[in-house]
């Protein structure tokens, strides 16, 4: 099933590309000799993620909306689908939007993967465990969802866009890889979209109080950015499907507390933490186990925590000085842009 034309000069869509993961993506696919299509609705990406890529001799940007069908006019040998918004107050913005991007968007790329013959890899996540019962999570655990609340159009969106995934490949349509992501954190993250990296980093350097949602002690594992490409890339690049899902992650556990004060301690704030009402279906505790991940790809984070925070914390210096030059308030998503949240 996987496409005959297998060199280093294969040509990649990067659905997503102008992202967080899909720029680092891109980047590391053009650095590995690849042409690149990015596409993009910019719903939640940026040009300024792909300004240094924009003028490469091997990049191409299409702006479209992968819920219509279309095709980029070219050959195309693999598909990388990181289409969709990822945290909370964006993906609940507009739900019909995000679960039709998951569902209809990724049949869209699918039929494309497969009128090319091209590879296709979804970024899944985490999110299809639900609050897990189960912990770690392993890829054979089947989740603890609630399909009917605020975060739902995202995890169950996810989990029918795998289900559509799996019946491509058993009916032999593309050869299709999936990776399950886990919390992944480093420059480029979308510095007002919630997420807890970038929430308490720019809290933390523009001087304001650290919010922790609930009592701090729900755990998370953050994967750095670098480390999450190289397990996409390697998962596209094995020479067979795995047939089945993949963890990526980093398996080294916080808690939020911890988290919080690592992020005081490495940016020298006397910042207060104020605690808040946790969101629905808020997951207890994460953690990946990537014993698959290592099995198949030779692949486990390189990256410690306090490494990858300091390159994160030189990003937003630059992005809080650029807010504060312009006047612009730096600081974070507030707890109330998350719908289904308790008031307090
Ligand atoms: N970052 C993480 O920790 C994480 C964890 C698990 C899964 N993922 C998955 O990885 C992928 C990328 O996540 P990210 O963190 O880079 O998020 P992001 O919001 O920065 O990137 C998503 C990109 O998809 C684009 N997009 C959204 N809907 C689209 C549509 N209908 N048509 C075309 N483009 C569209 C956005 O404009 C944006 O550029 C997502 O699919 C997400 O579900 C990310």
């Amino acid at each position: 099933m996987s496409s005959s034309r297998q060199t280093v000069k294969d040509t990649a869509l990067v659905a997503g590309g102008a992202g967080f993961l899909g720029s680092h993506l891109c980047e590391a696919l053009l650095a590995s000799g690849h042409r690149v299509l990015c596409v993009d609705n910019f719903l939640t990406g940026s040009e300024d993620n792909i300004a240094a890529l924009i003028h490469h001799p091997r990049f191409r940007m299409i702006k479209r909306d992968i819920c219509a069908p279309f095709d980029p006019g070219e050959a195309i040998d693999r598909v990388y689908n990181l289409a969709c918004a990822a945290s909370p107050p964006h993906y609940q913005n507009d739900p019909v939007h995000t679960m039709r991007t998951c569902v209809v968007g990724t049949l869209n790329l699918l039929e494309l993967a497969e009128r090319h013959g091209a590879r296709f890899l979804q970024a899944s996540t985490s999110e299809v465990y639900g609050d897990p019962e189960m912990h770690p999570q392993t890829e054979s655990y089947t989740g603890h969802v609630n399909c009917t609340g605020p975060r739902a159009c995202y995890d169950e969106g996810k989990r029918a866009a795998e289900a559509m995934c799996f019946d491509f490949l058993r009916a032999g349509r593309a050869d299709v890889r999936v990776a399950r992501i886990f919390n992944t954190y480093g420059p480029r993250m979308h510095p007002k979209d919630g997420r807890i990296v970038s929430n308490l980093v720019v809290q933390a350097l523009s001087g304001n109080p650290l919010t922790i949602y609930g009592d701090g002690s729900q755990t998370r594992s953050f994967c750095y950015v670098s480390d999450l490409i190289d397990g996409l890339m390697r998962l596209m690049n094995v020479a067979d499907s795995p047939g089945a899902p993949v963890n990526l992650g980093n398996p080294s556990e916080f808690t939020v507390q911890e988290l919080a004060d690592l992020v005081l301690r490495m940016t020298n704030s006397r910042s207060p933490l104020v605690f808040k009402a946790l969101p629905v279906d808020d997951p207890k505790r994460r953690r990946p186990d990537i014993a698959r991940a290592n099995r198949l790809l030779g692949w486990e984070p390189r990256v410690a925590l306090p490494d990858g925070l300091l390159a994160t914390i030189r990003h937003f210096e630059a992005f809080v000085a650029r807010s504060a030059k312009a006047k612009q308030p730096a600081h974070a998503m507030p707890a109330e842009a998350y719908m289904g949240i308790q008031k307090e």
